[in-house]
């Protein structure tokens, strides 16, 4: 492993590693604790954030290491300095750098300029830590064999999620309203996978094992989209269609609106279990790319 910036950067094979490793890291922290000792995370976010931020800097802590917090609005970049000068600079100064950026080109971008490890903690396109820490919750809950259900926007969350579901042979249904599908590339990139596409909720959540969603407005978007989404709301009513399934949100969540509080703060929710799972799965991924 180099980069992490897209789940097609990585095999089966070293998925399931990461996972053996985050078991481990899970139930033996103590034995992680100098795992990254004088290793420096450079943390460059261009977007708000509450788990990406905290998950990698105390999970940096926790292996021994440092991570530096680094605003865009508070870099040179903001007035006019290059993302080739700043990534070469910090690849200077620091062992790995994750982000999180607006468009997943600027990503790909400062991986190629970066003589350090790049970390994608979302783009506009692909969120995959957050993937792979709910397929890691999934598989904590036996419930990996699938299906997956996500209903909302077809956008980051779900497009890492189809990509891993399709690595992981796990079956996967989306259903988001008209113009909100996945984007076309993704979809052709899971073709030869179970995953499917609808615009009938319903249809996505008939006998799946769990049922995700995540907010309408995205960062960076328009408030009035939210129109468009009427009828995607995941309530108690909807999760009677599925096998008794879990409740899944990347968070932050907006009951009332993706979903009804009620199936949020009900038994079947392990949203937290997910949010945990960010950083155990993330030390894992520090660890595989600073200390072997
Ligand atoms: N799920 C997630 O990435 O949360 P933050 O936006 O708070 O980092
Ligand atoms: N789709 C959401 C995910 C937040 C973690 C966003 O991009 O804002």
């Amino acid at each position: 492993m180099h980069d992490v910036i897209d789940i097609d950067d990585l095999t089966a094979a070293e998925i399931r590693d990461v996972y053996e490793l985050t078991d481990d890291i899970k139930a033996s922290p103590e034995a992680y604790h100098d795992s990254l000792s004088n290793e420096t995370l450079l943390m460059f976010f261009a977007k708000p954030s509450t788990r990406t931020r905290v998950s990698f800097e105390a999970g940096m802590t926790q292996l021994g290491g440092h991570a530096i917090y680094f605003p865009e609005d508070q870099s040179q970049m903001s007035r006019g300095e290059s993302l080739k000068d700043t990534a070469k600079v910090l690849s200077r100064y620091t062992d790995a750098i994750m982000a999180r950026l607006f468009d997943h080109e600027t990503m790909v971008e400062l991986a190629e300029y970066a003589d350090v490890p790049v970390i994608n903690g979302l783009t506009d396109l692909l969120h995959p830590c957050q993937a792979l820490s709910d397929v890691y919750t999934l598989r904590e809950h036996g419930i990996d064999d699938g299906p997956l259900a996500f209903v909302g926007d077809g956008n980051n969350v779900a497009q890492s999620l189809m990509q891993l579901c399709a690595t992981m042979d796990i079956p996967c249904r989306i259903a988001t309203p008209s113009g909100y599908e996945p984007d076309a590339i993704i979809q052709d990139r899971v073709a030869d996978a179970d995953v499917t596409v609808t615009n009938d909720p319903v249809e996505a959540v008939s006998g799946a094992k769990a049922v995700y969603t995540d907010v309408f407005v995205s960062m960076g978007q328009s408030e009035e989209k939210t129109d468009a989404f009427e009828g995607y709301q995941v309530t108690p009513e909807l999760m009677d269609h599925s096998d008794d399934a879990k409740f899944m949100h990347c968070l932050p969540a907006h009951r009332g609106e993706e979903v009804d509080a009620a199936v949020m703060d009900g038994p079947n929710s392990i949203v937290y279990d997910q949010a945990e799972n960010r950083q155990h799965v993330q030390k894992a991924v520090l660890h595989r790319l600073l200390a072997d």
